[in-house]
């Protein structure tokens, strides 16, 4: 019955981990997979997790019964209120409906399936985005386009190309944003930017999918980098938002996100809103029965607690910062060796990710000559890079490029 199938095609950022793990090169890198790691290029549990988690532990009531199809209702509150202002009018309205996820993607997943029993309009990607958009939509059976994003020239947003390309959509498409720290670019509109493209959407009647999975990454800040959410709701539009906290919380494994749909203001807002959550929870229960909970529970620990959100702000800030200064080390580092091509763009960028302009061949030499191990559209994982290992990894660009 099986057996005509072939192999899946392999996975762009997961088939390199593989490959880097088998390397038996001392001297490997790993810069593919969006994943922190500390100064020593080892996974980093966010301090203020181990406490959270020990909180836990202690926990005579905690158990491992089922939650509800949409969660647990303080967490989704707490959760709502970190991306969309603790004094958000929607949350004070109950004009949001949120539910629990499997983390990012699994955010992703059910908001195509709820667009797609609602809506079923093509979805508009950036081009480049994350490899994943692509092969969630399709698998949900929706169509995806794109529009322009990248400037390759000047290695900066195109945002004349981004808006016409908005404005020439059929009315009432549905938008794919990344609200910050954009995936694989590093390079997220300005304010002025956001608010010509919120303009854009809310003439052409357009609806808005933010996937927020670097909050934090941007620019340390939680509050910046949810700017562009809060500003499309202040202006009175509908969206989604899919919210992670693999990233900011270092859970990456561990599954927690959520899905917060936002209704414009009116007289029955929040009885759309809480028909939308049932609709949520209702998906939610045929694919899944209902999302996980371990990690959640810790995330809301430190939501709930002060001192320990303040704490998970500091952390997030060690690892923000550290990206920060490798960039600029990489940046200094190819200036030294006068590598040819401009490389201010490694410091320029914000979030996890620099989209470096290495060509396919150039990535491809990079990992086997060596062992430097990045995506193929030459997205550099900064986080993957320390003071041990930049000089090696510049030398090895500088290499490639001039050879
Ligand atoms: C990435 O882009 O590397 C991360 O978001 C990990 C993933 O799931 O692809």
């Amino acid at each position: 019955r099986f057996a005509t199938l072939e192999p899946q095609p392999k996975d762009p950022i997961f088939a390199l981990v593989d490959l880097y793990q088998k390397d038996e090169n001392p001297n490997k890198i790993n810069i593919s997979v969006g994943a922190y790691r500390d100064e020593n290029g080892k996974p980093y549990v966010l301090p203020v997790v181990k406490k959270a988690k020990q909180i836990l532990l202690n926990d005579p009531n905690a158990n491992h019964e089922y939650n509800p199809m949409t969660g647990v209702d303080s967490f989704c509150h707490n959760a709502a209120k970190v991306i969309l202002g603790k004094d958000s009018p929607a949350i004070a309205e109950e004009r949001v409906a949120t539910i629990q996820t499997v983390a990012g993607t699994g955010a992703l997943k059910i908001a195509c399936e709820f667009l797609k029993q609602t809506k079923n309009t093509p979805i508009y990607i950036s081009n480049p985005t994350w490899a994943n958009h692509k092969a969630i939509i399709e698998n949900t059976d929706l169509e995806w386009k794109e529009y322009s994003y990248w400037n390759q020239e000047n290695r900066n947003l195109n945002i004349e190309g981004l808006l016409e390309d908005l404005n020439n959509a059929p009315d009432n498409s549905t938008i794919l944003l990344h609200a910050c720290a954009h995936n694989p670019t590093g390079t997220d509109p300005t304010r002025e930017q956001w608010k010509r493209i919120c303009e854009v959407i809310k003439k052409k009647n357009h609806f808005t999918f933010f996937d927020c999975a670097y909050q934090g990454f941007a620019s340390g800040d939680l509050d910046n980098d949810a700017w562009a959410i809060r500003y499309f709701i202040e202006q009175g539009l509908e969206l989604i938002v899919c919210q992670s906290f693999s990233k900011n919380m270092g859970l990456y494994s561990e599954r927690a996100g959520y899905i917060h749909i936002v209704i414009k203001p009116s007289e029955n807002a929040s009885v759309i809103a809480k028909n939308v959550r049932s609709h949520l929870g209702g998906i939610t229960r045929a694919i899944l029965s209902n999302a996980p909970n371990f990690a959640v529970r810790v995330v809301d620990i430190i939501l709930s607690d002060p001192e320990l959100y303040k704490e998970w702000n500091e952390n997030m800030k060690v690892m923000s910062g550290r990206i920060q200064k490798m960039r600029k080390m990489a940046r200094d580092k190819f200036v030294e060796l006068k590598t040819p091509g401009t490389w201010d763009h490694i410091q320029q960028q914000i979030g996890m990710f620099s989209y470096t302009g290495l060509t396919v061949k150039q990535v491809e030499c990079l990992i086997e000559k060596f062992s430097i191990y990045m995506t193929k559209n030459g997205r550099m994982s900064v986080a993957g890079l320390n003071e041990k290992n930049v000089e090696y990894f510049v030398k090895s660009v500088d290499w490639v490029v001039r050879n």
